[in-house]
């Protein structure tokens, strides 16, 4: 499989979570400190970041698509990540820039895998299509409780779409992938969701600084 890595050019960051679990407000937090310090960066999300991606997004948050299969989920989720792939990170890897995206590939072994139950080696290899065989140099797991994250849910009052109307046995099946992928892969690094948002970006920059001036060196 090939890495970013091997094209001596980019450095590829993704941010992966259960819903409600903080993951976007880092990710966003991530991207000033960046601009900050001056650091040629995309921001990306997946699914989505391209005109078609997006529209697929649509497609899979609809609540109204109570009948979609588990396999077509998967599909689209590789179809928009293929797009956004091809149209969205490989040019900003000829201009060897960072590149910071919200989930990846292992919100689909996550969510379709645990979460879905699909046959994880099958999911494995349609991630190995809808990624075009890129993975990320470093991914940041920002882990919650589901209970706790389905409190935050509650407080700020916000819809859930479709993924998120699954409920907590959903969420959990997904929390235990997570914690699966990290056990298994040194790219990833577990912060604790359950602190203050300041505190958690610290801890992320620090773990970047150290990665990333490795890389950079
Ligand atoms: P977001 O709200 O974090 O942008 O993610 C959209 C939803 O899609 C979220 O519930 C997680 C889910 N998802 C998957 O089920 N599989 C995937 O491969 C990705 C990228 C997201």
């Amino acid at each position: 499989m090939s890495n970013l890595k091997d094209h001596k050019s980019g450095y590829f960051i993704t941010f992966e979570g259960i819903d409600y679990s903080g993951k976007s407000v880092q990710t966003n937090l991530f991207c000033q400190y960046l601009m900050e310090k001056k650091i040629d960066y995309i921001s990306l999300r997946d699914p989505g970041a391209t005109r078609i991606s997006e529209q697929i997004r649509k497609i899979l948050l609809d609540n109204s698509h109570t009948e979609m299969s588990d396999w077509t989920e998967l599909l689209l989720y590789e179809a928009a990540r293929a797009q956004m792939v091809e149209q969205s990170i490989l040019p900003a890897l000829a201009e060897n820039k960072l590149i910071v995206c919200d989930r990846f590939f292992d919100s689909t072994t996550a969510y379709q895998g645990y979460g879905r139950k699909l046959d994880l080696n099958i999911v494995h290899n349609a991630n190995q299509i809808g990624s075009c065989g890129y993975t990320p140099d470093l991914t940041f797991l920002i882990d919650l409780e589901p209970k706790t994250a389905l409190q935050r849910r509650t407080r700020i009052n916000a819809d859930a779409d479709r993924l998120e109307s699954e409920g907590l046995e959903f969420q959990n099946r997904i929390r235990n992938g997570y914690l699966q992928i990290a056990a298994h892969e040194k790219r990833v690094h577990i912060v604790n969701g359950n602190q203050a948002v300041e505190n958690i970006h610290k801890e992320i920059i620090d773990i970047f600084s150290a990665t990333y001036q490795g890389f950079v060196d």
